[in-house]
């Protein structure tokens, strides 16, 4: 067996009570086990970044548009993209949420790249996809 390392984490306590939640629904022993094998979903559910090679699917994005500023740099993001965007839809998930959902279509590197740009505008409520090889 591989060397075992503790380390220790922060969580926003809602989202620990979730996970702990979810850990018992699924009948993991520990919530050590759970991590491991949730730390090894977002490896596999990532590694398409590392193909040099054609993906498709859609990234979602989960903001307030509270802050007219996050809405003005979403966008301007998107307009540094559009080779790779073929399209977008925007949900208003509540009065103040709104969900976008940005389809791309291209080189993996390009779509990393965009992933890269929309996380580092800040006060996003979450960023997560669904993206696929398309060989
Ligand atoms: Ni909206």
């Amino acid at each position: 067996m591989d060397k075992v390392i503790k380390t220790g984490v922060s969580f926003p306590k809602k989202l620990l009570e979730k996970f702990d939640n979810v850990i018992v629904e699924m009948g993991f022993a520990s919530r050590s086990q759970a991590i491991q094998e949730a730390i090894r979903c977002f490896i596999s559910l990532n590694s398409w970044r590392l193909l040099e090679e054609d993906v498709a699917g859609a990234i979602l994005v989960h903001y307030s548009h509270e802050g007219h500023e996050l809405e003005e740099n979403l966008t301007d993001v998107q307009h540094h993209f559009m080779d790779i965007i073929p399209s977008t839809l925007h949900l208003h998930l509540s009065k103040e949420d709104c969900l976008l959902i940005i389809a791309v279509r291209g080189r993996a590197s390009r779509v990393e790249e965009l992933l890269r740009r929309l996380r580092s505008v800040g006060k996003l409520k979450q960023v997560t996809h669904l993206i696929m090889p398309t060989y």
